[in-house]
Protein backbone atom coordinates (compact mmCIF):
# COMPACT_ATOMS: atom_id res chain seq x y z
CA UNK A 1 0.00 0.00 0.00
CA UNK A 2 1.41 3.45 -0.88
CA UNK A 3 2.44 5.75 1.93
CA UNK A 4 -0.06 8.59 2.57
CA UNK A 5 1.49 11.77 3.94
CA UNK A 6 -0.47 14.43 5.86
CA UNK A 7 0.00 17.00 3.07
CA UNK A 8 -1.59 14.55 0.61
CA UNK A 9 -4.85 14.34 2.59
CA UNK A 10 -7.56 16.62 1.17
CA UNK A 11 -10.51 15.58 3.30
CA UNK A 12 -11.28 12.98 5.91
CA UNK A 13 -14.73 11.38 5.66
CA UNK A 14 -15.90 9.48 8.71
CA UNK A 15 -18.54 6.81 8.19
CA UNK A 16 -20.62 4.84 10.66
CA UNK A 17 -21.55 1.18 10.22
CA UNK A 18 -24.25 0.87 7.57
CA UNK A 19 -23.35 4.14 5.80
CA UNK A 20 -22.40 4.25 2.11
CA UNK A 21 -20.99 7.17 0.08
CA UNK A 22 -19.82 7.80 -3.47
CA UNK A 23 -16.48 9.62 -3.41
CA UNK A 24 -15.44 11.72 -6.41
CA UNK A 25 -12.35 10.58 -8.32
CA UNK A 26 -12.69 12.96 -11.27
CA UNK A 27 -12.22 16.23 -9.28
CA UNK A 28 -15.15 17.92 -11.08
CA UNK A 29 -17.77 17.52 -8.33
CA UNK A 30 -19.19 20.74 -6.86
CA UNK A 31 -19.79 18.75 -3.64
CA UNK A 32 -16.26 17.36 -3.38
CA UNK A 33 -15.27 14.95 -1.92
CA UNK A 34 -18.68 13.48 -2.73
CA UNK A 35 -19.72 12.56 -6.27
CA UNK A 36 -22.48 14.76 -7.71
CA UNK A 37 -22.66 13.07 -11.12
CA UNK A 38 -20.40 15.62 -12.85
CA UNK A 39 -18.11 12.80 -14.00
CA UNK A 40 -20.71 11.98 -16.67
CA UNK A 41 -19.60 15.15 -18.49
CA UNK A 42 -15.92 14.24 -18.00
CA UNK A 43 -15.55 10.57 -18.91
CA UNK A 44 -12.64 8.59 -17.58
CA UNK A 45 -13.20 8.18 -13.85
CA UNK A 46 -16.38 7.44 -11.95
CA UNK A 47 -16.83 7.52 -8.20
CA UNK A 48 -15.41 5.19 -5.60
CA UNK A 49 -18.26 3.63 -3.66
CA UNK A 50 -17.33 3.18 -0.02
CA UNK A 51 -19.55 1.26 2.37
CA UNK A 52 -19.08 0.35 5.99
CA UNK A 53 -20.72 -2.96 6.70
CA UNK A 54 -22.85 -3.35 9.81
CA UNK A 55 -21.16 -5.26 12.60
CA UNK A 56 -22.30 -8.87 12.13
CA UNK A 57 -20.93 -10.21 15.43
CA UNK A 58 -24.29 -10.02 17.26
CA UNK A 59 -26.18 -12.18 14.72
S1 LIG B 1 -18.42 13.77 -9.85
FE1 LIG B 1 -16.41 13.05 -9.76
S2 LIG B 1 -16.64 10.92 -9.75
FE2 LIG B 1 -18.64 11.64 -9.86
Amino acid sequence: MPEVKAQDVLTIVTLKPGEKVALCRCYHSKQFPFCDGSHKEHPGKGPAIVEVKEDQKGD
